[in-house]
């Protein structure tokens, strides 16, 4: 990426994500953007629908949509929420069955396409899915980054700002680990305006917003019924996004390669990283407790049962 150049960001997969990413990151005119997905009419739909929210919202964003992964040709940044959701009888490792079949065929497509992208993968489960994707890719790992830590910490962050009645703005957070209930929350990395919440409320309330932090997922998926989230995740890819195309060089917790940080090896798993042009350009190592420490490799754990189930099914 060079400067002044045009940037393209590439939306694999025009679901309800796929096109909330699309929607954030034409507001923000990150770059042109082509969405994708198998539908035929779909991603072609989504982007003529956001073309023409561009004179209200005051956007003059190119976006195309297409079902020819071709148009992703040169993308700086390719989004991928391609996949499926769980569905009643299906279990866990038909899931990761399914989409690490996805993710794998959409990989073949971006390396032959845009093989100097920074990619981002979204598609559930996470962690498992990136794993996937860094092994189909081959690009060099600071290039493959999952979303996830940015959502959950918005997530602790807009609970803390309703505990307390501040502003959201005032808030920041830190959550490692896998996206799932094992996820680890840090309070005491979480400050208002520079002062650790573990002296703003008392410790049950604390405890009480780290466990629906946990949940976060599940509580807009009961609400819902017939879905999961989409405008935080698709906010949070694009605050990714942006800090790449930018090379804003944020620092943001994403799920990223680990080679020994953490005291865990060939895993992805949330940990602060600095985002920035090249993608994850610095992992920190954060010091932990004790308890926190074992939680993040409790998290681990399940990350790489997934990544068995796959071996096991020889998609690995
Ligand atoms: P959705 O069902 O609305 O959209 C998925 C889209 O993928 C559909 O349009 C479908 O046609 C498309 N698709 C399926 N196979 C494809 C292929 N081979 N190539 C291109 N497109 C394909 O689902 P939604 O709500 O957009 O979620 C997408 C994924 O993101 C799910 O796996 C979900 O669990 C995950 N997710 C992850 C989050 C995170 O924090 N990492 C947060 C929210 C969702
Ligand atoms: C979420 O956390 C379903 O992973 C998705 O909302």
């Amino acid at each position: 990426m060079s400067a002044g150049k045009r940037f393209k960001i590439a939306c694999v997969g025009a679901g309800n994500v796929g096109a909330s990413v699309a929607q954030y990151c034409a507001e923000m005119e990150l770059g042109d953007i082509v969405i994708t997905d198998i539908v035929e009419g779909l991603p072609q739909g989504k982007a003529l629908d956001l073309t023409e929210a561009g004179p209200i919202r005051g956007y003059s964003t190119l976006v195309t949509g297409s079902n020819d992964y071709k148009d992703i040709e040169g993308s700086d940044v390719v989004v991928v929420t391609a996949g499926l959701a769980r569905k009643p009888g299906m279990t866990r490792l038909d899931l990761l069955e399914k989409n690490g079949n996805i993710i794998s065929g959409i990989c073949e497509s971006i390396k032959k396409h845009a093989p100097n992208s920074v990619v981002i993968i979204v598609t559930n489960p996470l962690d498992v899915m990136v794993y996937v994707a860094f092994k189909k890719l081959g690009f060099p790992a600071e290039r493959v980054v999952g979303m996830a830590g940015c959502l959950d910490s918005a997530r602790m962050r807009s609970f803390v700002a309703m505990e307390l009645g501040v502003s959201m703005k005032n808030v920041d957070t830190m959550v490692l680990g896998s996206h799932g209930d094992d996820m680890v929350p840090l309070p005491h990395y979480t400050t208002v305006s520079g002062i650790p919440i573990t002296k703003l409320m008392p410790k049950e309330r604390v405890d009480a917003i780290v466990e629906r932090t946990r949940k976060g997922g599940g509580e807009i998926v009961a609400l819902l019924k017939t879905g999961s989230a989409y405008y935080a995740p698709g906010a949070s890819a694009a605050r990714m996004v942006q800090s790449i195309i930018r090379d804003e060089k944020q620092l943001l917790p994403c799920a990223a390669y680990l080679t020994g940080q953490y005291g865990l090896d060939d895993v992805f798993m949330g940990v602060p990283v600095v985002l920035g042009k090249s993608g994850v350009e610095k992992i920190l190592e954060l010091e932990l407790t004790d308890a926190e420490r074992t939680a993040l490799h409790k998290s681990a754990g399940e990350v790489r049962t997934g990544i068995q189930g796959l071996k096991e099914l020889k998609l690995l």
